[in-house]
């Protein structure tokens, strides 16, 4: 094998967010771009030599340009073998199953998660570790520092493209190149976790279910294991065809993006049972007839019933949740006599508790779920959870929503973004309400509502002791509503502001209302403290989920 060592200078700002590089197509295209990326991570890998890497992306515009790059680099740097998904596809808790089963190195996934993609849309870059989870800060900074002082990098010269389509082995120069079936080893996991019987028997009796696949990567997923494996009526899975640009649409399941779907799920004839995932089949929305589960209720309700289900039917280490995430996973916790843990945003926060064995289930309000089955959230997993969970007990979504409920009370929840804010405008938003917090604790806010607590959420990781500041500022009203602040960290274009609310609410004769009209006190005084209206110049939120 030929190795070309390619001169080139740094770019500016390859630092990797909350979750990987992500950038606009257009930029991982410039010359040299996505290399630099890729040569500062094996650079920072001194123990790669011989190993085995994972490879695959959510098939998005410049997934397979890319793979072919990486995989030239990675022979040109060492690596003795990698494996990458039939077409380039693996969904991002695909990859942490490979990585896991087949004990590798490492893994790289190219996707942008649920950014919108195309030639005009975005691309991304993430990289996991062995334990198949995000890589931590200590790798990620070191990628970014890499990068900034990178002169050149390494790639196999003058081989041909590998043929992703074709299962097995091919060679680039030592190298071992495996295609393999991106969607083999995640069935077989799922298998091992669910009652496969008791869902066959769902879909026997006329179950009827909808999965929209968002024309991303959780199609083949979906098709393999609800249609093939599980017997769901051809039809069950929709936009299930992974596409470049995600047929133009938004991969992103909330009841905002995912609207044919609710659709669907309206009326009478609606399926019993509604589930979407994103670009790279890590998230999930669970729907029943004329009924939306929010993530934060989803966490808890699969916590409280996980028992239920054979994969976990020994019970729950702990649960862990995202600060912003409702706290409606802490009172099941406390009913269990188990821990609740409270991270900061970001799946690879729960790393260390599950590598410690500390959680269990983790769960974010951003439409992710995940257990220790992997190291990442996983969209399909939430959804075969669910529908294990609908199979033994015979109920209907809003049925098993309602009764956990009445038995733990509701945490009423929305997220409100304001999308677009200009960076500047956006930052003075948050040093304004940050300098006001010192005043906060104490204040009667009307409605009954007084601020208890008011702060900067930290986090001290519990298992190795790494501490994270600033992670949203948290108002925390006596009875426990809460209003967070925290500024988005996967956008590609100015700031997006969140502001998450929850009222927790005990009488089961005050579950009925919407959750917006439950919440409108606290949108109030959410605008008031932190004047989003005078600091944005906008009128109204782009985005309520
Ligand atoms: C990604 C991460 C999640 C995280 C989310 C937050 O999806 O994988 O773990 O919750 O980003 O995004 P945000 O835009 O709120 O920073
Ligand atoms: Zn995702």
């Amino acid at each position: 094998m030929n190795i070309d060592t390619v001169s080139t200078r740094p770019f500016p700002g390859q630092r990797p967010g909350t979750s990987g590089l992500r950038k606009k197509v257009s930029v991982f295209q410039e010359p040299h771009y996505l290399e630099n990326f890729v040569q500062a991570l094996f650079d920072i890998l001194p123990d790669r030599t011989g190993q085995t890497l994972v490879v695959g992306g959510d098939g998005r515009f410049h997934n397979r340009a890319a793979v072919q790059t990486i995989l030239r680099m990675a022979a040109a740097n060492g690596f003795g073998k990698v494996l990458v998904g039939r077409s380039g596809l693996l969904s991002t808790p695909a990859v942490s199953a490979v990585i896991r089963k087949h004990a590798c190195f490492g893994g790289i996934i190219l996707s942008a998660s649920h950014n919108p993609g195309g030639p005009e849309g975005d691309f991304g870059i993430k990289y996991n570790i062995a334990n198949g989870g995000p890589a931590p800060e200590r790798i990620t900074e070191a990628i970014y520092a890499r990068s900034g002082v990178l002169s050149e990098y390494h790639i196999a010269a003058d081989t041909a493209d590998i043929d992703l389509e074709t299962l097995g082995t091919q060679r680039i120069g030592d190298m071992q190149v495996e295609v393999i079936d991106p969607v083999a080893d995640y069935a077989a996991l799922m298998q091992q976790l669910f009652d496969f019987d008791a869902m066959r028997a769902w879909f026997a009796k006329g179950g009827r279910m909808r999965f929209d696949a968002m024309s991303a990567v959780s199609g083949p997923y979906a098709r393999a294991i609800l249609e093939g494996m599980l017997g769901a009526p051809a039809g069950t899975v929709v936009n299930g065809e992974p596409l470049e640009d995600f047929g133009g649409h938004h991969p992103d399941p909330n009841p905002a993006h995912a609207t044919e779907l609710i659709a669907t799920m309206s009326g009478p004839q609606a399926p019993d049972f509604g589930a979407a995932s994103d670009g790279d089949a890590d998230r999930n929305m669970i729907l029943g007839r004329d009924f939306v589960v929010t993530p934060s209720d989803s966490l808890a309700i699969l916590a409280a019933n996980a028992t239920r289900v054979p994969g976990y039917r020994d019970g729950l280490a702990g649960i862990a949740r995202s600060m912003p995430t409702s706290c409606a996973a802490d009172a099941v916790a406390a009913a269990l006599g188990i821990p609740c843990h409270e991270t900061p945003t970001g799946w690879k926060f729960f790393g260390n508790l599950l590598d410690a064995g500390r959680a269990t289930l983790c769960g974010e309000e951003s439409y992710g779920t995940g257990s220790n089955h992997v190291r990442e959230k996983d969209g399909l997993w939430a959804v075969l959870f669910w529908l294990n969970l609908l199979a033994v007990t015979g109920q209907s979504v809003d049925t098993l929503v309602r009764a956990h409920w009445a038995r733990f009370g509701r945490h009423y929840y929305s997220r409100h973004d304001w999308e677009g804010i200009a960076t500047e405008r956006a930052d003075a938003l948050m040093a304004a309400l940050r300098a006001k917090l010192p005043d906060l604790p104490g204040r009667d806010c009307g409605a009954g509502l007084r601020i208890d607590q008011a702060d900067d959420f930290a986090y001290t990781d519990p298992v190795d002791g790494s501490v994270s500041t600033r992670q949203g500022v948290r108002l925390i009203f006596d009875g426990g509503s809460r209003v967070v602040f925290r500024l988005s960290g996967t956008g590609t274009e100015g700031a997006t502001l969140r502001v998450y609310l929850e009222r927790f609410e005990p009488d089961a004769s005050r579950h009925d209302l919407p959750a917006q009209t439950a919440l409108a006190e606290l949108i109030r005084i959410a605008d008031e403290i932190a004047a989003i209206r005078s600091h944005s110049g906008m009128a109204t939120p782009t985005v309520i989920t």
